[in-house]
């Protein structure tokens, strides 16, 4: 199981689900310290590769912001990041896959339900499940399915001071049907389902505390 972004956050829990599955684990991101950081969590059997997806270095000031005020260059290195690393991922790897792979991508609630100034989050997110069904189609019999995340609690917002993520995390989690935000443990074990069920392909888990709801 090869984990792009396996040094943090949900990467780092789907890295330790699949490990925990007795499953060959591989994970890759930009960061050599990360990668070390994280091979030295999950054991020494686990392979780790320096990679950046992106197809040029872009500085990335952030996806969020409303409509007409978010300048067109974030949302064109949102895209880079987001869509366009994932789509060369799966191009890159299709040499060392065979008929029984099955390619698991990430977008996020945001596709379906975006709150205000999310709407290059919501393209992004809209544009991967997209490839996914298209994929299922062009790609078959490798099977290609999304993960569809709400608001979980990682890393990705360490930009933030720890007052403003809590009072953030706890609005949120106020309005979910379910009272919390999610672990990154949550997450996880709806790639290890999707890499095991073998009917599964051009699906999309929504895992998402019921944020699609309110
Ligand atoms: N957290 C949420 O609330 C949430 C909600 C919905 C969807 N998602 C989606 O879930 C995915 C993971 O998010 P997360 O919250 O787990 O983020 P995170 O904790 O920041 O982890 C991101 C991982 O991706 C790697 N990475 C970032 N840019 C890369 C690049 N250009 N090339 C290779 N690796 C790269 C990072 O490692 P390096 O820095 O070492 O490269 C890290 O391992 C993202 O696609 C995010 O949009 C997250």
């Amino acid at each position: 199981m090869v984990v792009v972004g396996g040094t943090s956050g949900i990467g780092l829990a789907v890295a330790k689900a699949f490990r925990d599955e007795s499953a060959q684990v591989i994970i890759a991101s930009r960061s050599a310290s990360k990668l070390a950081e994280a091979k030295q969590l999950l054991g020494s059997n686990t392979e780790a590769y320096e990679l950046d997806f992106r197809s040029e270095e872009t500085a990335g000031e952030g996806a969020m912001g409303l409509f007409k005020d978010l300048p067109v260059s974030n949302a064109k290195q949102a895209f880079d990041s987001k869509f366009w690393g994932q789509y060369v991922t799966v191009r890159a790897a299709l040499p060392y896959l065979n008929d029984e792979s099955s390619i698991t991508l990430t977008s996020g609630v945001y596709g379906v339900r975006p709150p205000q100034g999310a709407s290059t989050l919501a393209s992004i997110n809209s544009a991967i499940d997209g490839l996914v069904r298209g994929l299922a189609v062009d790609l078959a019999p490798i099977r290609v399915n999304v993960v569809s995340p709400g608001i979980v609690d990682t890393p990705v917002y360490s930009g933030m001071s720890e007052e403003e993520r809590d009072v953030m995390f706890s609005v949120i989690a106020q309005q979910l049907p379910v009272g919390r935000i999610a672990q990154p443990d949550d997450i996880a074990q709806s790639y290890v389902y999707l890499a095991k069920n073998g009917f599964t392909t051009g699906s999309a888990v929504l895992i998402d505390g019921g944020a699609h709801l309110v």
